[in-house]
């Protein structure tokens, strides 16, 4: 480029399979995000939050063999030369920092995060994506598999979502896998020629991932392939009934899907995933997770069995968007100061806006000296209860004019009493106004 000349104009544009979410698409963000955090809460999970990016090393634990570290990673070396790569996936971090921190187990945490994998980006598939997760580590009792699944089932249904199945699977553990991987091996092996050449070189190093593959001829192949959970050990085949049995307790509906492996190589017994019927069958996973009993080990940390999921917000978003739930909320403000007098009412515009919002109250303006009635018709896109006018005869008489913007209805109010007049009709029983104390 010369200098001087305009850079191409797509520099200036979010980078392909990124996004900006603005309002009010924001607000159903804001909503989605208050639901999980309230659902964690109630289910004793605290917020972590993670760095960004970590050394490289921390995800390659997720597999070597996974897209997701092979392919797709956003790897980079800073300046000390040190190698880092961008968050693609939330389980790794969070073990990381379990095993950097050892809070007591169990250690229940859930976060909001964005991850980022160079995928080929379309609908429902981007490279910068945002998940709703949850980790539990150190317990390995089947009744905290139930609890996790059962959080996740409950966001979704809670959201209004109800056209999606869960699928429960197990992988087994060290004790079972190997004998299975064995015997899926050399089926495999015997059906090579019928495999696609993805398949074919993922036989030997990672034949699970063989069973994920969508191509026709290789699901034809795996279809009669030999079954994990005929191969379970004894202790994997209690904990993966027991799961089913918690599920079946509490009435949570799933399916069991013995081809259900997931894309990252850490999962150990549970996997599960949440598939929309809704969003297209390539990316129709709302979300997922599954036990990885064993990573904290290969991290170099304490034997410490882990479980949780992640659930992709954008996908949930398009779910809801499928199915008519959870819109946009409509823009709402309990007031609005509308100023008809000009530069000698700024002070009290300014106070009055303040003493609202102060106490509580959601509550704007316009700014710049706009005409009245251009203050209003803004009262109005931004979905005011209440307009309060300051004008200048009701200043002289030490008074404000209140509109009641669905009635219509107009009022004059003494301006000491407007607030708590506003708090009487917007917050009915609630009789003490005093300014908003966060405790509470
Ligand atoms: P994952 O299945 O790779 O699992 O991702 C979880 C969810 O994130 C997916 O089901 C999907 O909704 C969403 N997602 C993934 N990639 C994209 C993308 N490129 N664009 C849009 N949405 C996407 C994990 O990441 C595991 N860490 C889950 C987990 C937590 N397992 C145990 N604990």
């Amino acid at each position: 480029m010369q200098s001087g000349s305009a850079p191409p104009a797509d520099v200036y544009r979010a980078p392909v399979g990124t996004h900006d979410v603005l309002p009010p698409e924001s607000g159903r963000w804001a909503a989605l995000v208050a639901a999980f955090a309230g659902r964690a809460a109630r289910f004793g999970y605290g917020l972590v939050m993670t760095p960004a990016y970590e050394h490289i090393e921390v995800f390659q634990r997720v597999g070597e063999g996974t897209d997701v570290v092979r392919k797709e990673m956003y790897e980079f070396e800073d300046k000390g030369g040190r190698r880092l790569a961008l968050r693609p996936e939330g389980t790794a971090p969070v073990v990381r920092a379990y095993i950097q921190h050892r809070p007591t187990p169990p250690w229940k945490v859930w976060y909001l995060s964005p991850h980022f994998r160079h995928e080929k980006a379309q609908r429902g598939r981007y490279r910068q994506h945002h998940q709703l997760g949850v980790e539990v580590l150190g317990v390995d009792d089947p009744a905290l598999d139930v609890e996790v699944i059962s959080l996740a089932h409950g966001f979704l249904t809670a959201l209004g979502l109800s056209r999606f199945r869960l699928a429960i699977n197990s992988l087994g553990d060290d004790q079972c896998r190997p004998g299975y991987l064995e015997a899926l091996r050399s089926y495999l092996r015997a059906h090579a020629d019928e495999l696609c050449a993805d398949s074919r070189s993922r036989l030997e190093t990672n034949p699970l991932r063989v069973l994920d593959c969508k191509v026709p001829a290789c699901v034809a192949v795996t279809e009669r392939a030999p079954q994990l959970l005929e191969h379970l050990c004894a202790d994997c085949k209690t904990h993966f009934e027991a799961v089913q049995a918690g599920l079946d307790a509490i009435g949570v509906p799933h399916e069991i899907a013995p081809r259900l492996v997931r894309g990252l190589d850490y999962y150990t017994r549970t996997t599960f995933e949440f598939a929309s019927e809704a969003l297209e069958s390539a990316q129709n996973a709302l979300g997922g997770g599954g036990r990885y009993d064993k990573l904290a080990e290969e991290m170099g940390g304490p034997p410490s069995p882990g479980i949780g999921f992640g659930i992709g917000i954008e996908r949930v978003l398009i779910a809801c968007d499928a199915e008519g739930v959870l819109p946009a909320p409509a823009p709402h403000l309990d007031a609005y100061v509308v100023d008809a007098v000009g530069p000698e009412a700024a002070a009290e515009v300014t106070a009055l806006l303040a003493e609202l919002r102060e106490t509580g109250l959601s509550a704007d303006r316009a700014y710049g000296g706009r005409s009245v009635r251009a203050q209003t018709k803004a009262a109005d896109r931004a979905g005011a209860r209440y307009v309060v006018l300051v004008g200048r005869a009701e200043m002289e008489k030490g008074a404000v004019a209140v509109r009641d913007m669905v009635s219509g209805e107009q009022v004059e109010v003494a301006r000491n009493r407007v607030v708590t007049w506003l708090h009487e009709r917007l917050d009915p029983g609630i009789d003490d106004i005093a300014p908003e104390d966060p405790g509470r």
